[in-house]
């Protein structure tokens, strides 16, 4: 019998995102089967993301495609991820994918893994994760909008986030986070009579509300959701604070409230609404260069998740940096921050390693593919962050809950207590 996983070809398109720009996808094709993904976009990127596309945007990439990598793609196994994703690190030779863009190298590296699975007959999941791939993430979804991703009177934390734990079963954890998503909306409806119901690209909602407000909100609703499922609700945060400093003055800036502080007053700041409204997870609550900050705030906080995103960018040497100091104790895995799918699994294992939580999560442009569904439980990732609604964001909740039924009674929930 031949090799199923023979590439044959490798086609690149133009299609768009859910905010409505242009991204790239990518089909491979072997000999007994099919792949396609297609690139996400941030908006409030990491300084050391990789760069997405060449210039000449998503029209470059796809020539870069269709006359540097499919060239030598064809022929290889879709099956040798290492050699495929060394490949385009080799076609690229910059550290930051600027020759054929971070999204190109994401499009085609995962498109080769979706058609190994495919070549083989095999969920993605399984492919990469083998048999004993069984666990299901608990989904931590954005619920209230704000800094850069709202406008407005928006608060000046970028995302309040639901996470549950405790639960039986994906679905129900899933339930819970709509269900905090639509209590939420009733509660902003009562403070605020000229609430819209607008939401962001993630799809959450945008309101007049102030940090403390869309807290105190928030929690209210963790709590009643929590006691009608029967299992915990947390408050999670994602301050994004790098958009907040201001390196001239030294100084975090909110501009809704019309504060600065220093990054003393960050930490402590932080750590009062952390202790005060029992807040699990805290994503970027200092910018992205203060390891030091953040080694002091994991060291004063307890039980709770302090995340690292614009801080690690997927990347092992800020990760090893951060692991040496005591920086944080989660990471945020967001693959096309390093461009493959290999560069991406090195950092969950180091994470892994290190005792630290990787936390798989979508973009806010973001299309409707899932791959990240499965990543989370091929690699053991006890957490994805994929919001609560909007399609792309659906897309990836709908298909966790495909695989908890492939998996029956194997399936379970991961463990995120720490
Ligand atoms: P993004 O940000 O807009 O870069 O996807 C989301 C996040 O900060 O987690
Ligand atoms: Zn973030």
């Amino acid at each position: 019998m031949s090799t199923p996983t023979v590439i044959e070809d490798v086609i690149a398109r133009k299609v768009f995102n859910s905010r409505g720009e242009e991204t790239i996808e990518v089909d491979v094709l072997t000999t007994s089967g099919f792949g396609r993904a297609s690139a996400p976009s941030g908006k409030s990127r990491g300084k050391a993301e990789v760069i997405y596309y060449p210039d000449g945007g998503v029209d470059e990439a796809i020539k870069k495609v269709d006359e540097l990598i499919a060239p030598e793609l064809i022929g290889l196994n879709a099956d040798f991820q290492e050699e495929v994703d060394k490949t385009l690190h080799e076609i690229d030779n910059t550290k930051d994918f600027r020759i054929i863009g971070g999204n190109t190298a994401f499009a085609v590296s995962l498109a080769t893994a979706d058609a190994a699975a495919n070549s083989y007959g095999l969920p993605l999941f399984q492919y990469l994760g083998g048999y004993a791939a069984r666990e299901l993430p608990y989904p931590l979804g954005n619920v209230i909008s704000g800094g850069r991703h709202a406008r407005g009177n928006a608060p000046d934390f970028q995302e309040f986030l639901v996470l549950p734990s405790g639960a039986e079963s994906f679905i129900e954890a899933a339930t819970a986070n709509v269900k905090v998503h639509s209590t939420v909306r009733e509660l902003l409806e009562k403070k605020d009579k000229l609430f819209s119901e607008g939401k962001s690209d993630e799809g959450a909602w945008i309101a007049s509300v102030t940090n403390i407000e869309a807290l105190e909100i928030l929690s209210k609703a963790c709590e009643e959701v929590g006691n009608e499922m029967g299992f915990k609700c947390s408050v999670g945060v994602d301050v994004a604070a790098s958009s907040l400093w201001d390196p001239k003055e030294k100084k975090y800036v909110y501009p809704r409230e019309g504060k600065k502080l220093d990054p003393g007053e960050q930490i402590d700041f932080i750590k009062e609404l952390v202790d005060k409204y029992s807040i699990a997870y805290i994503e970027d609550p200092l910018h992205e260069e203060d390891y030091e900050g953040f080694a002091e705030l994991t060291r004063k906080v307890k039980d709770c998740l302090v995340c690292g995103d614009d801080l690690f960018t997927t990347n092992t040497e800020r990760l090893n940096h951060g692991i040496r100091m005591g920086a944080a104790n989660s990471i945020i895995v967001k693959v096309n921050q390093v461009g493959t799918l290999t560069d991406a699994i090195e950092t969950i294992e180091m994470a892994k390693r290190a005792g630290y939580t990787p936390v798989i999560s979508h973009r806010s442009g973001d299309t409707c593919d899932w791959h990240i569904a499965h990543l989370a439980v091929a690699f053991k990732c006890p957490i994805i962050k994929t919001g609560v609604v909007e399609g792309a964001r659906v897309a990836k909740i709908n298909e966790l809950i495909r695989i908890e039924e492939f998996l029956g009674d194997r399936a379970r929930m991961a463990n995120i207590e720490r």
